[in-house]
């Protein structure tokens, strides 16, 4: 198959009268929709990275509620950050954010793609979003919501991965003057409301007499890399004082308040043991609880335990039970067991 056939420029070129009317009438209603500012655009695509629509609309407005400005979210405290992002996970995103606004209010906002990727945590997608909604400028940004309404489009059969690089080059000379940014959305909303990766809506697509396959069987689904599995035991102590927790040391969630816990899948008699290796004495335990907490590239097994006592661990910080999740962000990896110290 000729991929880049003569057709297939011709359907290029016709996409922004395809896909303009369409968006136009079928748009949803975003907050960051409302304008092109481009401190509210930058949050909004950052939280939307690895994060579904509908989990950042109320984090988004709250987020600008709390820091409306470039200066607010520059001068922002770590422990508010985190708890503004709460819920969103991947929090090296929120941090990244922060110090994108740092350099924005040094520099200035830049209006170019070349310069939006220097910015802290912006790649070519984030930077391409941003030139077109909030520049005007004909920059594709090309995902993998993206990528799957192209390959279909034009059915091509080539592994999802490497097709990023090639549509962006080849949709940047259709970008309509003037409706850059709306074009640049016009093919995220067919992603995700139309042309959906399990059964898509081909009956109400702008691009039905142009698609090659009409259905969901491209792009090919990539070979999966195994997620690394770890047990952990955690432990949720119930005292006088409150709760403890501590910040994790290490790998992902690095920095984020979290339950003591320790490697391995501990039973009552070896949880006991270690508890007491702790230098307690005086403690029972609850049943446990096991959960399966899944990221990315990495999985969880998880068995927590309420721990009753009266002694008060030195190694831990105490905080009232019903701080936690309220002032106190804890990640979602740990608040399914929150409950354990009620
Ligand atoms: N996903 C990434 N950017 C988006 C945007 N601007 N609107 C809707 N979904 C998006």
């Amino acid at each position: 198959m000729n991929t880049f056939a003569d057709d297939t420029k011709k359907i290029y070129a016709e996409l922004p009268s395809l896909l303009l009317p369409w968006y136009g009438q079928n748009k949803r209603d975003l907050p960051w929709r409302e304008n092109t500012d481009p401190y509210r655009v930058l949050v909004s695509e950052i939280m939307l990275q690895q994060t579904r629509v509908e989990a950042v609309r109320e984090h988004y407005l709250r987020f600008l509620r709390e820091l409306p400005s470039v200066a607010d979210l520059a001068a922002c405290p770590d422990d508010k950050l985190m708890k503004l992002w709460e819920g969103l996970g991947y929090y090296s995103r929120a941090k990244n954010l922060r110090e994108a606004a740092r350099q924005i209010a040094a520099e200035g906002f830049p209006d170019t793609r070349e310069g939006l990727k220097k910015l802290k945590g912006v790649g070519e997608y984030t930077a391409g979003a941003m030139a077109s909604i909030c520049f005007s400028r004909p920059e594709p940004a090309v995902d993998g919501n993206v990528v799957r309404v192209l390959s279909r489009l034009f059915g091509d059969e080539r592994p999802a991965e490497t097709l990023c690089e090639e549509y962006t080059k080849k949709l940047a000379p259709v970008y309509p003057e003037g409706r850059c940014g709306d074009f640049t959305q016009s093919l995220m909303e067919l992603g995700a409301t139309v042309c959906t990766p399990r059964s898509p809506k081909c009956m109400l697509c702008p691009l039905l007499s142009r698609c090659k396959t009409k259905g969901d069987s491209l792009p090919r689904p990539a070979a999966k890399a195994e997620r690394k599995k770890f047990e952990m035991t955690v432990f949720v102590f119930v005292t006088p004082f409150g709760t403890g927790l501590r910040r994790r040391e290490t790998g992902v969630l690095k920095g984020l308040w979290e339950f003591y816990n320790t490697e391995g899948k501990q039973d009552e008699k070896a949880a006991a043991a270690h508890l007491k290796s702790l230098g307690l004495k005086n403690f029972s335990l609850s049943a446990p609880k096991t959960h399966k907490h899944v990221f990315t590239h990495l999985e969880w097994d998880m068995t927590a335990y309420g721990v009753r006592t009266e002694e008060k661990p030195g190694f831990l910080t105490w905080f009232p039970a019903e701080e936690i999740g309220k002032n106190i962000a804890l990640p979602s990896a740990f608040r399914w067991c929150a409950k354990m110290s009620e």
